[in-house]
């Protein structure tokens, strides 16, 4: 089991849950509450958050998350929660308003 730190709009959650978990699929089981998400697939960008601590141990972001993050969010710390599995404690920050994903920002029609 590792401990999920979770800051949301919605309040602050901690949490146990077991080794390589993803925490937006236990959002959609209702079983990690005030986490914001969609898509689920790495598309849509509402589960960004930024790692607060932990973020030594989850593995280099994928494609889907430097298209949507960029550069600058990736070097900020922000990650996808729905791209991740959770191989250590981890602690998180949503931020109050869901981030534009940039690849909408390069191509506002789409
Ligand atoms: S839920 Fe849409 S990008 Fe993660």
């Amino acid at each position: 089991m590792v401990k999920i730190t979770l800051h949301s709009p919605r309040g602050t959650y901690v949490q146990e849950v077991p080794l390589q978990s993803n925490l937006v699929v236990l959002a959609g089981l209702k079983k990690f509450p005030g986490l914001r998400y969609s898509c689920g697939i790495g598309r849509c960008g509402k589960c960004a958050s930024r790692v607060l601590t932990g973020g030594e141990h989850l593995p280099p972001p994928n494609w889907k998350e430097e298209r949507v993050l960029g550069a600058e969010r990736l070097a900020e710390g922000y990650r996808l929660l729905c791209q991740i599995n959770v191989m250590a404690d981890l602690e998180v920050e949503q931020d109050p308003v869901p981030i534009t994903p940039a690849w909408r920002q390069v191509n506002p029609r789409v």
